[in-house]
């Protein structure tokens, strides 16, 4: 059996990074709390891996192969052989916290990657016995195209644990950045400010969202404008990365728009619930 890692989360996060290890020769064990979201998970990565065949960046034969090194779990306790268990739990310090403190007793020989967006990765290395093999491994959405990681050294993380960390993302095709453990890491605290500036833009009725996303597609050249990305994104997550650089830096530019807050008040959080700046 090949290397074997083990990812949490079945969200779109975690089946995105379940998928390319997957394809790149790793035995994956996907762990949720429930079997519903793992077998939507397994429906969409089937979906994804049929798109790549249909492209014929994959053959039927590989894509057989990554599906049958792929397997689903509930218990935790099975996750303890991995070598590398990547965490995609949702964007909650108490529960990362409970999951780094359970990994650091079930899986004492693994190294535990999270792969959050905001939170401190030294303050989820604090909670474990064995700090110096928590690291943060942040991908980017959709995972099986965009080639960065960010990986983030915690203070008390090892070179060791970075090490296997780069060689792990070199394996699945993908390239690393270093990062500090900073607010925000590097992307998004570029990016994140630039959604939040296009929310002002959009309240302040300077412009439709549909121009603002023109304007930033045609005249910056993005793959897409910033409100369809916060929509991708993720209102909630947008909005809890705009209070965790607030809270960092305690700087007013990184204040978050108004109008943001109240589409999450309002439950308008994009794609995942059918309705953000744009319905789906
Ligand atoms: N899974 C697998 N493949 C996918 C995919 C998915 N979910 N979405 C798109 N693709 C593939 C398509 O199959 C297509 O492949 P080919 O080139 O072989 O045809 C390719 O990606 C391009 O897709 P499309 O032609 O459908 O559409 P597009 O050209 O408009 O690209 C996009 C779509 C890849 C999403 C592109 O618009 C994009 O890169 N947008 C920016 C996304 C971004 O900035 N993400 C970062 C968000 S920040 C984050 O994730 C971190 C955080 O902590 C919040």
């Amino acid at each position: 059996m090949s290397e074997q890692i083990g990812v949490i989360g079945a969200g779109t996060m975690g089946q995105g990074i379940a998928q390319v290890l997957a394809q790149s020769g790793f035995t994956v064990s996907l762990f949720d709390i429930a079997s519903e979201p793992l077998e939507r998970a397994l429906e969409a990565i089937d979906r994804s891996l049929a798109r790549l065949v249909d492209k014929q960046r994959l053959s039927e034969a590989e894509s057989e192969e990554a599906r049958q090194r792929l397997t689903t779990t509930t218990d935790l306790e099975t996750l303890a052989d991995c070598s590398v268990i990547i965490e995609a739990a949702p964007e909650q310090a108490a529960l990362k916290e409970k999951l780094f403190s359970d990994l650091d007793r079930l899986a004492p020989h693994s190294i535990l990657a999270s792969n959050t967006s905001s939170l401190s990765l030294t303050g989820l290395a604090a909670v474990c016995e064995r700090p110096e093999r928590v690291v943060g491994m942040h991908f980017f959405n959709p995972v099986p195209v965009l080639k960065l990681v960010e990986i983030i050294r915690a203070e008390q993380t090892s070179d060791a644990t970075v090490e296997k960390i780069e060689q792990l993302t070199e394996a699945m095709g993908k390239i690393s950045v270093r990062i500090a453990d900073s607010a925000g890491f590097a992307v998004n605290r570029l990016l994140v400010p630039m959604i939040n500036e296009a929310v002002f833009l959009l309240q302040e009725g300077a412009a439709s969202a549909e121009d603002i996303d023109t304007a930033m597609k045609l005249g910056a050249a993005h793959p897409m404008g910033p409100l369809a990305l916060a929509d991708l994104i993720g209102l909630d997550v947008c909005l809890a990365i705009m209070e965790v650089l607030n809270d960092g830096f305690a700087d007013p530019k990184y204040r978050p728009c108004p109008l943001l807050r109240r589409m999450v008040d309002a439950g308008y959080l994009g794609r995942k619930t059918g309705r953000g700046f744009y319905s789906y």
